[in-house]
């Protein structure tokens, strides 16, 4: 039951579909522009090139993208329905008495608006409790934030379902419990356009000296702490209620003109198109869609490495993933010892690539340091482990460079043990991609006590795992380059 209909294939919808296929999922769109097919291509290709990276385990083999000339034919056979249609309560709800005609009774209706209350767009439904505000953010293929958003006539598992879908495809269900017009972020966005307005309108600040106020300084600091966990921080030792102490009173001060909005004039809708025109007009709109990918992708990626924020869902997702993407956790799941293991499967991620178009050398270290971690892993060197003071430390690499990757492909490492006895581990990894050789590394490791940062041999069960799979591939021939010195002939 993985096949989602997309209605309505703009931005959003786009978006949306790229999301769904990316993750495994066929996708069935209606949209009766005739530049539909066109523009979703252009937003495929962008996703393509940017959500398969994102994490380090590789996403499953994507799903079948068709187009269909009616609402009927889209929704056939689809367990989600996604509504991306253009911002008009009329339109929508016309949308829903057309597809509820077609679609499976039990399949799930989400809306992408942006301000709709699930209530009016649920309203004269006889099938009411199946439609859902699910409302994305802008590249839906890559930011994981989905407003979920319900009334009283969605049954506690339509939500429970609508959640387990979001989650699969790789996002991150908000339940907003209480529906209310624009859901919360749009509400926090509409208050900061509101002010910007102003200071443009007033002469106060340029479109990009208020871009540059926010990229320079808060909006980093919003997308890895967001607003009270800033604040607290911000409060000093005393925490919040001294930053609540010393700014609450701010609030009653002539700061703000939150409340009033300005008026939309002819005047003011060009004075902005002027200065974001001086500002951006440089860049085509997807040219700035592959540079706010590729920013989007370094921030997300930073924040895995340290399991924070949107890069600690991502991690989650990645830890669901390795199953299909056939990595293993422990040496008693393996089916064949004999062979060397798969110790990583995944795509080549934007930031890993270089100004020669391909993959740069310290990537290659990365990804064979990927390999090791799951080595140890899969011999019960792993967390819990490595927080009682046992660990390996590396004390040799040689990496050879065979052959070029760009990012967005598809790298696998294999790794044979070499040596695995007392402190010792000594690894050969192979990485390739589909059949061609990319690169070798060879690495010798030694157990250390993380205690006094001295060797010292490793727990029994450790050892033991070791020298299982030691002896297994030591029937293996001696790899091509094994113990190469630099520059010796090939
Ligand atoms: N643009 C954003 O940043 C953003 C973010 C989140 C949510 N949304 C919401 O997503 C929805 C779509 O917005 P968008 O920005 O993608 O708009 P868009 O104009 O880019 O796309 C709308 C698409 O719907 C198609 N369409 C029109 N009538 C249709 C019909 N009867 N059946 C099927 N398709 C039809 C149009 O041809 C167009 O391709 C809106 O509800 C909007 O509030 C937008």
């Amino acid at each position: 039951m993985k096949t989602a209909a997309i209605i309505g294939g703009g931005v959003i919808g786009g978006g949306w579909a790229a999301r769904f296929l990316l993750n495994g999922w066929d996708v069935r769109v209606f949209d009766p522009d005739p530049e539909a097919e066109r523009k979703i291509g252009e937003v495929l290709s962008n996703a393509r090139r940017s959500l398969p990276g994102l994490g380090n385990v590789a996403l499953p083999a994507e799903g079948a993208l068709t187009f269909h000339a009616t609402i009927a034919e889209a929704v056939e056979g689809a367990a989600w329905v996604q509504e991306s249609v253009p911002e008009r309560l009329d339109l929508k709800q016309k949308v829903y008495a057309e597809l509820q005609q077609h679609c499976a009774e039990d399949a799930l209706i989400g809306s992408s608006t942006s301000g709709f209350k699930p209530s009016e767009l649920q309203e004269g439904r006889g099938n009411a409790s199946r439609i859902v505000v699910a409302h994305p953010f802008n590249p839906v293929y890559l930011l994981p934030l989905i407003e979920l958003v319900g009334t009283h006539v969605n049954p506690v598992d339509v939500i429970a379902r609508a959640k387990e879908i979001i989650s699969g495809i790789g996002m991150y269900p908000l339940h907003v419990r209480k529906e209310i017009d624009a859901h919360i972020a749009d509400r926090f966005l509409e208050a900061v356009w509101r002010e910007a307005l102003w200071l443009v309108k007033d002469g106060i600040a340029s479109t990009e000296e208020i871009d540059n106020a926010i990229r320079y300084g808060f909006g980093i600091r919003w997308a890895q702490m967001g607003l009270f966990e800033t604040y607290r921080v911000a409060g000093g030792e005393a925490g919040m209620k001294h930053f609540m102490a010393q700014f609450g009173p701010c609030l009653t001060a002539p700061w703000t003109k939150l409340m009033d909005v300005p008026e939309f004039t002819d005047e003011l809708v060009d004075l902005i198109a002027d200065q974001s025109d001086e500002q951006s007009g440089m860049h085509s709109i997807r040219e700035l869609e592959r540079i706010r990918d590729d920013n989007l992708v370094g921030m997300m990626r930073a924040m895995s490495a340290n399991d924070w924020g949107a890069g600690a869902l991502q991690n989650v997702q990645d830890k669901a993933r390795e199953g299909e993407a056939g990595l293993l956790s422990h040496i008693d799941q393996i089916g064949d010892l004999s062979k060397p293991v798969l110790t990583l499967n995944r795509t080549v991620p934007l930031d890993w690539t270089d100004y020669n178009g391909h993959m740069t050398e310290s990537r290659y270290l990365d990804a064979f340091a990927q390999s090791t971690d799951r080595l140890m892993l899969l011999i019960g060197c792993d967390a819990e482990y490595i927080a009682s003071g046992g660990s390996y430390f590396t004390a040799e690499t040689h990496i050879r460079h065979i052959d070029e990757v760009h990012a967005g492909h598809s790298i696998q490492v294999r790794t044979q043990v070499i040596l695995g006895a007392g402190k010792k581990m000594h690894l050969w990894h192979e990485m390739y991609e589909g059949d061609r050789l990319l690169a070798t590394g060879e690495h010798m490791l030694l157990h250390v006590d993380l205690a006094t940062r001295r060797s010292a041999p490793p727990a029994e069960h450790v050892e033991a795992a070791l020298v299982k799979l030691a002896t297994a591939h030591a029937a293996l021939p001696a790899p091509d380059g094994l113990g190469r010195a630099i520059g010796a002939p090939r």
